[in-house]
């Protein structure tokens, strides 16, 4: 069961010109704080009403610890970026269904594709199912080498292959660069990222039986499933589901982008 705990900030570090690592700590327990799941951050401002949605970037749920990586691009997470170490946060979580991997086994091989402000809830996933023993290929692609984070997390669970559209880091190109030149087998695919990449990793598996777990972004006022402003269409019937009730995980075979 969700639960809105205070956690006090502990370290902000800048990883890019835009992009902050916030590491936060509780006393409460945490539960449920699993990859793919997502919390709701209450702003310290009146002014704020509604609640940022961040993915889970790493979570200690024994410690306490819980990490969440943004990228400044309104008014909230430049509140956020602001925020010094020792100052309280509110945060309700953990939210969402997460990615599906219980199935999973050690040595089995999964392909994890990434970019941008997708990345941060696939960095918990792939130090998860390192841990599991499973064989974690990262694909992640960035606009340019200014804006590339996350490497150390990825290359630390496994094979970690970069492409920037500019060249000035791994490959010139895009995922779907690096998703063309890859043959090698898995038993499980998980994609989050802008629409775009999306679409094109539901287009690349589309003809296999491979499970494809897609993490999708809305726009979120309530995060539980009381507002309606998340809906997404799934299925042969356009049944309307919550991104933040019953995703923000989806099939790819199901899932209409
Ligand atoms: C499930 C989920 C997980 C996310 N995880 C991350 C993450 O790990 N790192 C990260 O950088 N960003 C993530 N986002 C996007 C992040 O929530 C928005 O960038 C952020 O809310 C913008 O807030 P703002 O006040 O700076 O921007 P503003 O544009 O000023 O926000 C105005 C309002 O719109 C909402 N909003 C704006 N953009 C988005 C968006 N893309 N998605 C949902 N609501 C939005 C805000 O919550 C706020 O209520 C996630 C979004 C969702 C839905
Ligand atoms: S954000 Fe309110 S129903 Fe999903």
């Amino acid at each position: 069961m969700p639960s809105a705990n205070d956690f006090i900030i502990q370290e902000q570090c800048q990883l890019t010109a835009d992009v902050y690592l916030l590491k936060l700590k509780t006393t409460a327990k945490l539960s449920g704080y699993l990859p793919g799941k997502f919390v709701m951050v209450a702003l310290p401002n009146e002014l704020f009403q509604l609640r940022r949605p961040l993915a889970i970037a790493d979570c200690q749920a024994m410690q306490g610890q819980l990490s969440l990586v943004y990228r400044t691009v309104g008014q909230g997470t430049n509140l956020l970026a602001s925020l010094k170490p020792g100052v309280k946060l509110n945060i309700l979580g953990a939210l969402g269904n997460g990615f599906t991997y219980q199935s999973l086994t050690a040595n089995d091989q999964v392909l994890l594709i990434g970019g941008g402000t997708g990345l941060p809830p696939l960095m918990f996933l792939a130090k998860t199912l390192a841990q599991k023993g499973c064989q974690v290929t990262t694909m992640a692609g960035f606009r340019t080498q200014a804006q590339v984070f996350g490497t150390a997390v990825f290359q630390a669970s496994g094979k970690f292959l970069l492409a920037t559209d500019d060249g000035t880091a791994g490959i010139q190109g895009t995922v779907k660069t690096l998703l063309d030149n890859w043959s090698a087998n898995c038993r499980h695919v998980y994609a989050c990222g802008p629409l775009g990449l999306l679409q094109t990793v539901q287009k690349h598996f589309a003809d296999c039986q491979l499970p494809v777990d897609l993490s999708l972004e809305s726009r979120m006022g309530c995060g539980m499933g009381a507002c309606a402003g998340c809906m997404v269409s799934i299925g042969q019937g356009d049944l309307n589901q919550h991104v933040c009730l019953e995703g923000p995980v989806f099939s790819a075979a199901e899932v209409k982008l």
